[in-house]
């Protein structure tokens, strides 16, 4: 069994045997897996590649392991606890014996439409159990599942699509959110339609049953396809390093990059710091309120609990449906002793008063986690009390899409709990801080960027199809590092707390957005000569996208024209990236060489227009009169 650490001498411990010898530490974890073949070498590594291999010659099917290893022990017991997004509809249950049936089942539809081995599947659906599915039944027959979170835009899809020339399409007709039924076949339709040449078919999963425009070239239903089928298909045999899955995730410049993972080390470290961190015991249930359309999603509601054999819950709904105590009445329906969520929401829901959480047995609850984004003092006190009620600990979780696994967080009742601190890193995580030119900072107390000097297993290889950008983003800044793209303090007693990126990248919402990406969107707008976008303090969202636009003629109706411009983004990648703010300006301050200066257009967002320092060495220095003028009318409104 994946070790679980069970107090503190232990921690320090696991901890220090994983710096001394991380072969030795991880080649023991991996031991408790079932693999077909053993691996050869633990780790060969080398950040300038980067080419990071681990468990290299090993061969395993990661579903071997999330299912059929549970079938002599626990297979009559609860795998996924599927809650509808309507209160009163009915929960769907599957055990693990049924989930291996119904993976099977969907390995061998994916296989007699022509899907192979190394192929690409998209995924584009609401929560509903056919996604956590059919991402397994792609890990069964050795393809490559991209999930794109069925929020974005059909643009955003046809990208995803194109850039990882999918082969499939695996969608529903509509999907339930709330009272409202949204299309999702339709947005599919019309990403296939911008050139989305690759793709040979699309399996709809009926979900609501309304009706959809049917293509009888490219169409088939999911049920007609799946429900036939024997329940019986032997994992393929992977390698180690063979791609098990690619996510996109937004960076500082250019178009999402496919962020890419593999089979064994992913594995391995998704189970590893699945028990430990939300120190799962036999019989529990957990949930994750994410969407499996995000990191968080895959990790930690369908590969890491089902590697550890739990319970985990999905979700189809939303936080406020039929009202804010949805969550909390769930946790006390399903009696749930871990519960994963993020800052935004409980910072929306804390906005909605106290009644809706007071009145709910939130007894069973043993630790509450957080990830994202910081979570604010505010935000973590009311957690801490209202949903936790001093009982259950804090998980203030750090990690990125990057990193595939939680890297910083507190081990609940094992290591001690501060508000805003993730605090220390988990075995085999090397966390360093280093100044702009790279300097180690040493000692405690201090602030620096965050990086990583030594690879943990499910470190991302590449990003698809750019090698080179991978290098760039990630392993050029610093030499022999990896580097986060965030900020961080370490205190006295060597807790991490993550302030938030310094790179151009906003988190709205626990959601990552490059703000080149929003502008390219804005700039689609007839009447728009150049735009700027930078993140701003937002109540809820932690971040709020703010624009400065310049516009080719002058605007008489400003309200119509901001609508425009939100529906131009929103068409362009998804609402998740309209902007809260637009101010239309009539110039941006840039520097001699001619960059925007994004310093100042954040610190007028931030409304700290009188710290702005020195801005006479600008090109255009007259003009941070205009944007703060403009900036305090619209405040104002
Ligand atoms: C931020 C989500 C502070 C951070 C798993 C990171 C956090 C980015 C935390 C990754 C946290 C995530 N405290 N900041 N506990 N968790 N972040 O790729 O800026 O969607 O770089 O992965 O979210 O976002 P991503």
């Amino acid at each position: 069994m994946t070790l679980q650490i069970k107090n503190l001498e232990e921690y320090n411990e696991a901890y220090k045997h994983s710096v001394d010898d991380p072969e030795g530490f991880w080649a023991e974890q991996a031991e408790t897996f079932k693999w077909m073949k053993k691996w050869d070498e633990v780790l060969e590594w080398d950040f300038k590649g980067p080419d990071v291999k681990w468990f290299k010659g090993g061969k395993l099917n990661i579903t071997e392991n999330c299912l059929d290893r549970h079938l002599e022990d626990r297979a009559d017991q609860v795998a996924i606890l599927w809650e509808p997004n309507d209160p009163k509809a009915d929960v769907i249950a599957y055990t693990y014996k049924e989930l291996h049936e119904a993976v099977c089942k969907a390995a061998n539809a994916l296989k007699a439409n022509g899907v192979e081995k190394g192929d690409r599947v998209c995924f584009y659906m609401p929560m509903v159990p056919e996604l956590a599915i059919g991402v397994l039944a792609c890990a069964r027959i050795g393809a490559v599942h991209s999930v794109v979170f069925a929020g974005f835009s059909s643009s955003a899809l046809a990208d995803r699509i194109k850039d990882a020339t999918c082969k499939m399409v695996i969608c529903s007709d509509y999907n339930h959110r709330g009272t409202k039924n949204i299309p999702v076949k339709n947005v599919v339709d019309e990403a296939i339609g911008m050139g989305c040449d690759s793709v040979e078919t699309v399996l709809v999963h009926k979900n609501t049953g309304a009706d959809i425009a049917w293509n009888d070239k490219l169409d088939k239903w999911w049920h007609d396809e799946v429900d036939n089928q024997s329940a019986d298909c032997p994992a393929e045999q992977m390698d180690a390093e063979d791609m098990l899955f690619i996510l996109y995730t937004s960076g500082s410049t250019g178009k999402p990059k496919g962020v890419v993972h593999t089979c064994g080390g992913y594995m391995v470290y998704t189970c590893f710091s699945f028990k430990n961190v939300f120190q799962y015991k036999e019989g529990d249930v957990y949930w994750c309120t994410a969407d499996i359309g995000w990191i968080t999603g895959h990790s930690y509601i369908v590969y890491g609990p089902l590697l550890a054999g739990a319970t985990t819950m999905m979700f189809e709904g939303v936080p406020t449906y039929p009202d804010a105590g949805r969550f909390w009445e769930i946790c006390d329906k399903h009696r749930v002793n871990q519960f994963y969520t993020a800052p935004t929401a409980i910072r929306a829901l804390m906005a909605q008063g106290d009644e809706y959480v007071d009145k709910y047995d939130l007894s069973s609850l043993k630790v509450i986690g957080s990830v994202g984004e910081p979570i604010n003092e505010e935000a973590w006190n009311w957690y801490n009390q209202k949903v936790g009620r001093g009982n259950a600990p804090i998980v203030d979780t750090w990690w990125q899409t990057e990193t595939g696994g939680i890297l910083i967080s507190p081990l609940p009742g094992i290591t001690d709990t501060k508000p805003c601190y993730a605090s220390y890193p988990l075995p085999g995580v090397q966390p360093v801080l280093l100044d702009a030119d790279g300097n180690l900072i040493e000692g405690n107390d201090v602030e620096g960027l965050l990086c990583m000097k030594f690879p943990w297993p499910s470190i991302l290889r590449t990003t698809y199809g750019e090698h080179e950008r991978c290098r760039q983003v990630y392993f050029s800044s610093f030499e022999n590092m990896y580097f986060t793209g965030d900020g961080a303090r370490r205190d006295a007693n060597g807790r991490y707390r993550v302030i938030g990126r310094v790179d151009d990248v906003i988190n709205v919402s626990g959601h990552r957005m490059g703000t080149a990406e929003v502008e390219n969107a804005i700039n689609e707008h007839d009447n728009i000569v150049e735009s700027a976008v930078v993140g701003y303090p937002h109540d809820i969202k932690g971040q709020g996208i703010y624009a400065y636009v310049i516009t080719n003629h002058a605007i008489t109706d400003e309200e119509a024209f901001r609508k425009e411009i939100k529906a131009v983004v929103t068409k362009m990648i998804g609402p998740i990236a309209k902007p809260d703010m637009i101010q239309i300006v009539p110039g941006l301050p840039k520097t001699r060489s001619g960059k925007i200066m994004r310093r100042i257009l954040r610190k007028v967002a931030s409304g700290k227009s009188d710290e702005l320092g020195d801005t006479s060495t600008l090109l255009n220095p007259e003009i941070v009169e205009a944007v703060k003028e403009g900036a305090a009318a619209l405040k104002k409104g």
